[in-house]
């Protein structure tokens, strides 16, 4: 059996190719949902997993199955945040430059149990074993190595998809799969200008599509110009966090000597995709500052938050509430985040306009990286295909069309898309 699989950044997807319908069939996941959260939860800290003689992990080994996944794993880390070993969207880390050996290891150990997780459900769900996989890889992965990020990025994940046991690993570009989603339903032939807005990544990509290319093995030809850069959902998240919601951990105060409180503690403490930030917000100097700011900030309630976060280790309890506010406000004015476990009573509202203001900066970067892709295809784009989570925001989405007149936006699945795309190029790869 064949699979596409969208290890995001965010979410893991997979579909497979099912033969007696002809059609991709995605796979459940999570409860009856399709998408599982990119996160892993282990009672211990440290994380040694049992592996059969070809490296394979074993999943039926108790180290295996007291792991947990996606809801449940986010449910029993938010329980207790200072227990056991979480990790939300490794994919983000991938690229990062000096990775030492044991880091190194340690997320592809994570990733593979990641992927061996959705491999036995699938496995579980179609009644056989699938071998092949096509997985889905961005333009540019995050991190700051460039070329060497995506070498690199790609190896840990070819790595760890054999340590899930996938006996075939290939990869496509995540925006080429969504296209070829929305060219499993043309006639014509288009030149479709796709913009994936993700969780950690933002890719556009010229692509030419139509009923003519879809047998085609090589689509190599068919990019006709593409852009991507390290910036996505989260980085939306952790912009709304610092515009709206650190104000009320004591962000822009001063202290008794008329020193303002340094704006460094915020940024790593909202940096929660920046493995190095959370090292500096939860190591032992940090902590002493923020016990200093805690009596010395006027006033001292609102330093105390930040204090107090440390000290729960909540820095992604904090960014999921920012990150659900963001999403509320894709359909409400006003949108309220419960931090009643920092501090009785505690809750920040947050409203449209600031989400407005917030998404600014980033808002020129989209423009800038959509132009580029623009001007690298050296064509007028006539249609853009939106799809990822983040480009679901009104905000985003309105700026588009407002910034691309003339041009007739096509909305996908935005959680799907790409899965499907790879599972359609899994079967035209494998079979
Ligand atoms: N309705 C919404 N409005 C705004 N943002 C949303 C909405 N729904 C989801 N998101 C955001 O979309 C992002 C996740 O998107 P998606 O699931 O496409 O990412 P991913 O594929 O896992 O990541 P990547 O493609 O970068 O690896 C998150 O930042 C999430 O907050
Ligand atoms: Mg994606």
């Amino acid at each position: 059996m064949f699979a596409g699989f969208d290890y995001g950044t965010s979410h893991c997807a997979i579909g497979v190719w099912a033969d007696k319908t002809n059609a991709v069939e995605i796979v459940t996941l999570e409860g009856d949902k399709p998408l599982v959260p990119s996160t892993l939860h282990a009672p211990k800290v440290a994380l040694k997993l049992p592996r059969a003689a070809n490296r394979q992990l074993l999943t039926d080994a108790e180290e295996f199955t007291e792991l947990r996944f996606g809801e449940a794993a986010l449910a029993e880390y938010l329980a207790d945040p200072t227990q056991g070993y979480f990790v939300k969207s490794p994919k983000s880390f991938l690229g990062v430059a000096g990775l030492s050996e044991d880091i190194r290891e340690r997320f592809v150990t994570v990733i593979a149990a990641m992927m061996a997780n959705v491999k036995r459900r699938t496995d579980a769900q179609m009644n056989a074993s699938v071998d092949a996989v096509v997985i889905g890889r961005p333009v540019n992965f995050q991190g700051l190595g460039g070329k060497n990020a995506n070498e690199q990025s790609l190896m840990m994940l070819e790595e760890s998809a054999q340590l899930a046991g996938f006996k075939q690993v290939a990869f496509q570009y995540e925006p080429m799969a969504a296209a070829l989603e929305y060219e499993a339903r043309l006639t014509s032939e288009q030149q479709i200008l796709v913009v994936d807005i993700g969780g950690g990544t933002t890719d556009c990509s010229f692509v030419r599509v139509g009923a003519t290319r879809r047998e085609s093995l090589d689509r190599q030809a068919d990019v006709l110009g593409h852009s991507g850069e390290r910036r996505g959902g989260n980085d939306y998240d952790q912009a709304l966090a610092l515009y709206a919601v650190m104000r009320e951990f004591g962000y822009g105060d001063l202290l008794k000597s008329g020193l303002p409180v340094p704006n460094s503690y915020f940024v790593d403490a909202v940096s929660t995709n920046d493995v190095n930030a959370q090292q500096r917000f939860y190591s032992k100097a940090t902590r002493e500052r923020l016990e200093f700011f805690a009596r010395e900030a006027i006033p001292v309630d609102r330093a105390r938050r930040l204090l107090e976060v440390c000290e729960q280790r909540a820095t992604y309890r904090v960014l999921r509430g920012v990150e659900l506010a963001k999403i509320a406000l894709s359909d409400a004015e006003l949108a309220h985040i419960d931090f009643s476990d920092i501090e009785q009573g505690f809750s920040v509202a947050t409203t449209g306009e600031q989400l407005l203001v917030s998404f600014e900066r980033l808002l020129e970067h989209l423009k800038s990286l959509v132009d580029e892709a623009i001007a690298s295809a050296g064509l007028a784009p006539e249609r853009v295909y939106l799809t990822g989570g983040m480009a679901k925001s009104r905000v985003v989405r309105e700026f588009l069309v407002a910034t691309y007149p003339g041009v007739s936006f096509i909305d996908s699945d935005h959680f799907l898309s790409v899965t499907e795309g790879l599972t359609l190029w899994s079967q035209r790869l494998f079979r």
